[in-house]
């Protein structure tokens, strides 16, 4: 990304029961993981196969942590139709949505950690959802997902990024320099696990875009990068977080 992007985020608590109120340094604890993960900071970074070496990337985008605002709940789930960011369906409305990250944590249901929604779409329901179980470090979160890695695959599809196996046998990211996938990776695959797809490549699992658990993701692509770093750019779908 061409000079500084720095975004503030916004998180929105839906609780009903006092450990969903999760506490500010578990917040905090998520900004700094966003902020490794993003910044090629993060200490699994050099766990990188050689393969992959030349690919890996520094997105350069920074997070800092603008305000938490907390609103207790009597639902137990809130699916993925958006009604936690409407007021008149007990949610909140995102604060600044075309100059500020909102994340909402509430519980979805249905096994789904987080979702996000991708440039382009509604300022009204921008921003990403995550459950409090596998948001920031300690506290509620739960292995496998205890690294606040959710977060940096729901914030990479805010900026644009698509799964790696483009949702589709062998489809497409529309990214040239992240291999073809058959399909999504869960848990930890051993390494190096070959694609079945045109030129049996070997998979880039540890990618935050699969679907691996949190310790088996650590790194971005420079294709990614760009894909990033077009949608900041003036005319792109989220030129305004780019002062
Ligand atoms: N949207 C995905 C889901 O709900 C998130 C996957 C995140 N993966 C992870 N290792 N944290 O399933
Ligand atoms: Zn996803
Ligand atoms: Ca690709």
């Amino acid at each position: 990304v061409n000079g500084k992007i720095e975004i503030p985020v916004v998180v929105n608590v839906l609780y009903r029961t006092s450990a969903q109120n999760i506490s500010d340094a578990q917040i905090q604890s998520q900004i700094d993981v966003l902020n490794k993960d993003f910044n090629a900071l993060n200490s699994d970074y050099n766990n990188v196969p050689a393969l992959f070496s030349g690919v890996k990337a520094n997105v350069g985008i920074t997070f800092v942590l603008d305000q938490i605002i907390r609103k207790s709940t009597t639902k137990s789930s809130w699916g993925t139709n958006d009604a936690m960011k409407k007021t008149a369906q007990g949610g909140i409305a995102p604060t600044s949505p075309t100059t500020k990250l909102n994340i909402w944590t509430c519980t979805i249901g249905g096994g789904i950690l987080g979702y996000a929604q991708f440039p382009g779409g509604a300022s009204s329901t921008d921003g990403v959802v995550i459950d409090p179980r596998y948001f920031g470090l300690s506290g509620t979160a739960n292995a496998p997902f205890n690294l606040g890695r959710t977060a940096t695959h729901e914030v990479g599809h805010w900026m644009n990024l698509r799964h790696i196996w483009g949702d589709a046998t062998c489809g497409s990211d529309l990214v040239a320099d992240t291999p073809t996938h058959n399909e999504e990776n869960y848990g930890v695959p051993a390494y190096p696990h070959y694609s079945t797809c045109s030129g049996t490549p070997v998979e880039m699992t540890m990618n935050y875009m699969d679907y691996v658990d949190d310790k088996a993701m650590y790194m971005f692509s420079t294709g990614q990068k760009n894909r990033i770093a077009a949608i900041f750019t003036s005319g792109g779908a989220r030129a305004s977080f780019a002062q």
